[in-house]
């Protein structure tokens, strides 16, 4: 038996209990509402809104950013912040709206303060996104930034590594979405000499969706 503390012994059970919820949920409206009742993840007690997600359900593309900030905890919708307004300028260069593709986060609550997630409120929270790409069933997923891809892909690689390379993430079926990685859109305002190579990013997962590739 392996020595744990309580507080692990604490995640490792809500963990389990987020996984065997995700197991018999079989709609985006019994995902968003086991989300709204689940009580294993802090974050909740200090959000004003489960922040589910956005877009298409039906879109061949899902945009994954790490949590909601101030705006979208107030609002419950995913990036409509100033990182938001970015996001859907970038989307609309190549020709995308939030009609035509999907937008979630890796968790649906706001740590207090934009606090870096940490690394139990992940894995607490990555079940009901794994379920949520199961039921969507992208063809192409897109990670805003390195946490939500570290998390989603389960590597510890820097986001100025993965990014602009197409990756593989396997489904629940067994089925396969193709996965670009770029910087999310918060560290492009911060640092707008990035923006070039997102835009690379963008620019290489619109070719693929038509085919150009
Ligand atoms: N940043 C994120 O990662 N997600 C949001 O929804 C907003 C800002």
């Amino acid at each position: 038996r392996q020595a744990t503390t309580p507080l692990a012994q604490a995640t490792g059970n809500a963990c389990q209990n987020a996984k065997d919820l995700c197991a018999s949920i079989n709609s985006m409206e019994e995902l968003r509402t086991a989300m709204e009742n689940f009580d294993g993840c802090a974050l909740k007690l200090t959000a004003s809104h489960t922040v589910f997600g956005d877009g298409n359900p039906q879109a061949r593309v899902v945009f994954v950013g790490e949590a909601p900030g101030a705006d979208e905890d107030r609002i419950g919708v995913p990036f409509v912040g100033r990182s938001g307004r970015l996001l859907d300028k970038m989307l609309a260069a190549i020709g995308l709206d939030r009609t035509q593709c999907y937008i979630c986060n890796i968790l649906p609550w706001r740590p207090p303060g934009n606090r870096t997630p940490l690394d139990s409120e992940i894995a607490v929270c990555l079940p009901f996104l794994k379920r949520q790409l199961d039921l969507i069933n992208p063809d192409y997923i897109f990670m805003l930034g390195g946490s939500a891809a570290n998390a989603l892909l389960d590597t510890p690689e820097s986001i100025s590594r993965l990014r602009g390379r197409w990756l593989e993430y396997v489904k629940s079926d067994g089925s396969k979405a193709m996965v670009l990685a770029s910087f999310h859109p918060a560290y492009l305002l911060r640092t707008p000499g990035q923006k070039a190579k997102a835009w690379a990013d963008f620019l290489r997962l619109s070719r693929q969706m038509k085919g150009e590739n």
